[in-house]
């Protein structure tokens, strides 16, 4: 995880010194079992809990991991959104965390041709939920069926699922080549959904300056902020306990947290340290970024934002199979009231029309793999 911002704003303070003065500079390592799932699982598992075993490692809005998978029913995996993970002040409808549906159910489908299964997705077999509410729980999102088939062909993006990430880092000074562009949008797409890639420069720098004003007002509005910061873990105890989040470990969050200075009321507090580091983290990525993407959707239904998880997380296994990097940026895309009008600015200037909706806004380009995020255990989101 890049923290070369962070630690520009804390430079002044000495705390770097002190923190990686006398050997420390081992403490406060990711936690293993944190990560464990990106091992893969063991082959002597049930392949109910395989298959689940990759679909967690789905990329997720705040990677709450807002899943529940009940087992009760033989050959079936009934998927239900879990009430207790939404993000009620950034993702007021919960569209973000049905796309975080989305990417789980194209994982499982993916992994289950890999273990000679068809897995036959029925979205919304009790209904659809509401796209204005934020409860999506009260329905199961999908119920899958899991045919045997011997016959069935592995998907080749398989292979990629546990090499994917939500590559956070600054990028290399260098736009998306013209062959790997074109080999990403001859990916096939679902739902009549298309995905734009801009690498010219100028066309770039204004997008970015979209995203990057999107970021400030999202931590410039209070309870928005909260919400992030509520879902931060910070050092390894906490990234352990918690195994979801925003991750935040190593030797200087370790110094920092000894000295209490990255408590949620200082992170809140504009003028602390915490605060403009939390700015100077998250925009970390700005000046860093030399081509962004958008996938779009004819229209905003739920099986919309479904086939949206879908094909970004397609998309991102492609990217990784090719070695490309992505990250997602989705602030101008939330639906609370204050980011409105730079969210309409952002459409006149792609020429998007609703019902259109820009489903995911990412950064793309090249960097190297970082570290994996932390993963909740397969028990904790099974029902069986
Ligand atoms: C719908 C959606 C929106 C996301 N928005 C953001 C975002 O705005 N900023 C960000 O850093 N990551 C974003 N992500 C990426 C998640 O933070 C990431 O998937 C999660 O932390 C797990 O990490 P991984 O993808 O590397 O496994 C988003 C992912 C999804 C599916």
């Amino acid at each position: 995880m890049n923290r070369r911002n962070f630690l520009r704003t804390i430079g002044g303070t000495g705390l770097v010194l002190a923190a990686t003065a006398g050997g420390l500079s081992q403490c406060d390592q990711m936690p293993t079992e944190a990560i464990q799932g990106w091992n893969g699982p063991v082959n002597s598992i049930t392949d109910r809990e395989w298959l689940l075993s990759y679909a967690l490692l789905a990329p997720n809005p705040h990677n709450m991991q807002a899943w529940i998978a009940d087992l009760r029913v033989e050959d079936q995996i009934i998927l239900f959104a879990d009430k207790d993970r939404l993000l009620p002040d950034t993702d007021p409808f919960s569209r973000q965390v049905m796309i975080g549906q989305g990417t789980f159910l194209e994982l499982l489908s993916i992994a289950a041709s890999a273990r000679g299964y068809q897995a036959n997705v029925h979205l919304f077999p009790e209904g659809t939920p509401d796209e204005m509410e934020l409860d999506i729980s009260t329905v199961p999102i999908a119920r899958i069926e899991l045919v045997k088939n011997e016959n069935i062909a592995a998907d080749p993006l398989f292979s990629a699922i546990l090499h994917r990430r939500s590559n956070k880092e600054g990028y290399r000074e260098l736009a998306l080549s013209e062959d790997h562009k074109a080999e990403l949008l001859k990916l096939p797409l679902s739902g009549d959904h298309s995905v734009q890639i801009y690498h010219d420069k100028d066309e770039v720098e204004e997008l970015r300056t979209f995203a990057k004003q999107a970021m400030l007002l999202e931590i410039e509005t209070p309870r928005t902020l909260k919400e992030s910061v509520d879902r931060t873990r910070i050092g390894a105890d906490a990234i352990v306990k918690y195994r979801d989040g925003i991750d935040l470990n190593g030797p200087m969050f370790w110094w920092l947290s000894r000295f209490d200075l990255m408590s949620k009321e200082k992170a809140m507090t504009p003028g602390t340290l915490a605060y403009q580091g939390g700015i100077d983290y998250a925009l970390g990525w700005v000046n860093k970024t030399y081509s962004m993407g958008i996938l779009s959707s004819p229209t905003n239904s739920r099986e919309d934002q479904i086939i949206a998880g879908r094909n970004y997380v397609r998309l991102n296994l492609l990217a990784t199979s090719i070695g490309v990097a992505m990250h997602p940026v989705s602030q101008i895309l939330q639906e609370y009231p204050e980011m409105q009008t730079l969210q309409s600015d952002f459409y006149s200037h792609l020429g998007v029309r609703a019902p259109e909706t820009i489903q995911m806004f990412f950064r793309i380009g090249y960097q190297s793999k970082p570290s994996p995020s932390p993963r909740r255990p397969l028990q904790d989101i099974v029902r069986a």
